[in-house]
């Protein structure tokens, strides 16, 4: 049984230079393996007959705070292992030091736990310490320090019956690296994704605070271009990923539905639009005008003058530039709305630039307060103690302000609001002095104010940026005014998709009914797969890079691509339903014993680090890279020889190995599925 003693003799050993206990078994009197700490680390007989009769969203979560590490996830059993030995070891070889330096730094083991790294190479171990930066503190040679403390901490990790050992080659180098036993570790990572599901790699992180995520924001009488595209994908993203750690988050659509252009908008509808039908493709027709307007106003200078009053009219609230605008407004909306249904995006708020039409004046007047504000030729700017960069424009010498005046009463009112842990702008590279800009003036404003640390927000405040979305190819033409229009993008990745299903499993195809969306009566599976392929597309590069878009790449089911996972994860449930048995992971886990095996369970213990990392660069690239190998390892397994030549099939008349094989396929088929659904992708379970 497990005791309340049995953490007590963990928290003795690790924190306090006592020499580690082996604890044993009561029934059987035999040393146990590991220490275990909570349910999701009891044995796991227990985990399946206890933990799992609790409603899913419960399961595998009752861990204290104890059992978790800095980043509110579990603690790995494995790395805490390794931390308490190494932290003894370092206590007991200089014990005189630890005298002198106290409980502090490297002689404590969650000092250690925290600074293990991880081994770029998967043959030097899991974890190693660099034991190197210690040569001062601890007034010996890297050499010394390493051979001396890996003699300690090997014999602790074999007396106390841990799954851990040392890579020796590497104490050389001034490393203490450790790998775990595959067995074990196979053990504890299929166990727990089998019992957590889709929660496998949850934290609580971010419990208490607030993410703002700005993204998608596309301009009002446009159509939802390419452009608009990546912001949508990869903030919606970055919104399920800072969910996972427990954060809140507000997502919020910043339509541009503010500026001069509404007052060309209104003049065009008013001379040419009238007798236009908006029942279909409304916005398009709309823009058609915008576009006939810059057209018409090369040749009639008048235009422009009848556009400026037009807006002023807006300004002033007049009712028929009003209603107009309305109109526009409901047009653009019902059409995005379509779109976000399609892709499967979501918002908290869809509040656009006019909304903040209002709350401009006391900021500007905060700014005056605060001494910021000079008058330039009847405009009004604020000089930026950066080099780098112009004046910020508030207002122009005819009193209209702008886009930047707009985004500065934005980020206070959403500081007001929601108190932000931090409040992020998926917007493209272009606007990178813009967001510059503004976030100086707030930094400005808060130092002039004095304003106490805690009520500063502009280190919270953060640009993502990302790079252009290119069509190589060249097969898309650009139809009115220079916009790759969104939905022509989908529709024809739609039917490649399908054209490929109809190839692939023609079964399914028949089988299916069409269903009535913004691209038409298509098939589920085949827009599962055409949206994937898009929005995957998105995510396929570092953020930062630009993403060259060509047809056959994206929706190749072997390249890196989302049909690619996608159709992995079909065939791993193709897999569980023809397997019959039940898969449960109360199997014999040293059977899992090939390289090919043990490189994907590596990878799904992984993970969870990786939607860290993804948190950490808000970028969700980590979680796709991290996906596109687990698929590749997956396919290894999947595609093994035997010693003969012939498939090393999953599922033979070996029924363990089967058990356990199945046991680690369905393991992989909950991450790829809860990856998927990160980046914001379906995971379908036939294609
Ligand atoms: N509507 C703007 C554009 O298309 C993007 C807005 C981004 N969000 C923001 N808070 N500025 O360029």
């Amino acid at each position: 049984m497990w005791t309340s003693a049995a953490h007590e003799n963990k928290a003795g050993s690790a924190g306090h230079g006592s020499t580690p206990l082996t604890m044993t078994d009561e029934l059987t009197g035999l040393p146990l393996r590991a220490r275990r700490t909570s349910p999701c680390d009891a044995p796991l007989k227990w985990v399946i007959s206890e933990c799992c009769n609790l409603p899913e969203r419960e399961r595998c979560r009752i861990i204290s705070v104890r059992d978790k590490d800095g980043t509110g996830m579990k603690k790995d059993r494995f790395k805490e292992q390794f931390a308490a030995a190494t932290a003894t070891a370092f206590q007991q070889v200089y014990s005189k030091q630890y005298q002198a330096v106290g409980t502090a730094q490297i002689f404590d083991s969650d000092y250690v736990y925290r600074n293990l790294e991880k081994p770029k190479d998967p043959r030097m171990g899991r974890f190693a310490f660099p034991i190197f930066r210690y040569a001062t503190l601890l007034g010996d040679s890297p050499g010394r320090i390493s051979s001396k403390v890996a003699a300690v901490t090997n014999e602790i990790l074999w007396s106390t019956g841990t799954n851990v050992r040392l890579v020796e080659s590497m104490a050389v180098k001034g490393f203490l690296n450790a790998r775990v036993d595959f067995a074990a570790l196979a053990e504890e990572t299929i166990g727990e994704i089998l019992c957590s599901g889709n929660h496998y790699g949850d934290s609580d992180e971010g419990a208490g605070r607030k993410y703002v995520i700005d993204y998608s924001s596309p301009n009002i009488a446009k159509p939802f271009g390419v452009g608009h595209l990546r912001s949508t994908v990869i903030g919606n993203s970055l919104r399920r990923i800072f969910e996972k750690l427990g954060y809140e988050v507000v997502g919020i659509n910043h339509l541009g539905d503010w500026g001069t252009q509404f007052g060309k908008m209104i003049v065009a509808f008013q001379k040419w639009g009238q007798n236009l039908t908006l029942r279909e493709n409304a916005v398009e027709k709309l823009y058609d005008l915008y576009v006939r307007f810059h057209e018409e106003a090369e040749k009639d200078d008048s235009l422009d003058e009848q556009a400026r009053a037009a807006f002023k009219a807006l300004e002033r609230n007049e009712e028929q530039a009003v209603d107009l605008w309305e109109r526009f407004k409901s047009i653009s909306l019902s059409e995005f709305e379509e779109v976000y249904r399609i892709l499967g995006v979501e918002f908290t708020s869809t509040t656009g630039e006019s909304f903040f039409n209002d709350k401009m004046e006391p900021v500007i007047e905060r700014l005056q307060k605060a001494g910021l504000i000079k008058d330039s030729q009847g405009a009004l700017i604020v000089e930026l103690d950066d080099p780098q960069l112009p004046p910020c424009l508030l207002k122009k010498a005819d009193g209209a302000t702008l886009y930047a005046t707009r985004e500065l009463a934005g980020l206070v009112y959403r500081w007001e609001s929601y108190q932000f842990y931090e409040s992020l702008y998926v917007v493209g590279s272009a606007q990178t002095d813009h967001f510059k800009q503004v976030f100086k003036v707030i930094a400005m404003l808060e130092e002039a104010e004095n304003l106490p640390e805690p009520q500063r927000m502009t280190s919270r405040a953060k640009h993502i940026n990302f790079g252009w979305v290119k069509f190589g190819d060249k097969t898309m033409s650009t139809r009115r005014g220079n916009i790759i229009v969104l939905t022509d993008v989908l529709t024809k990745a739609v039917e490649l998709a399908s054209d490929r299903i109809m190839e692939k499993n023609p079964e399914l195809f028949g089988k299916e009914v069409p269903i009535q969306t913004v691209l038409g009566l298509r098939r589920p599976t085949a827009v599962m797969i055409g949206v994937g392929a898009v929005l995957f597309s998105q995510l396929s590069v570092r953020r930062q890079k630009d993403v060259n878009f060509v047809w056959d790449e994206v929706l190749n089911f072997e390249g890196e691509t989302g049909p690619y996972l996608q159709y992995t994860h079909a065939r791993l449930c193709s897999l569980m339903r023809h397997y019959g048995g039940e898969i449960a992971s109360t199997v014999d886990y040293s059977l899992l014993n090939n390289e090919e095996e043990e490189r994907v369970v590596e990878l799904l213990a992984d993970y969870p680090q990786s939607v860290l990392d993804a948190a950490r660069n808000y970028d969700p690239y980590f979680i796709s890279t991290h996906l596109l190998r687990l698929a590749a390892a997956f396919n290894k397994v999947y595609q093994r020889k035997d010693a003969g030549g012939r498939i090393d099939k999953i599922v033979s008349n070996n029924k363990e190995l089967s058990a356990a094989r199945m046991a680690l396929v369905k393991a992989v088929q909950i991450v790829i599925k809860e990856g998927l659904q990160l980046l914001g992708l379906q995971a379908p379970e036939e294609m």
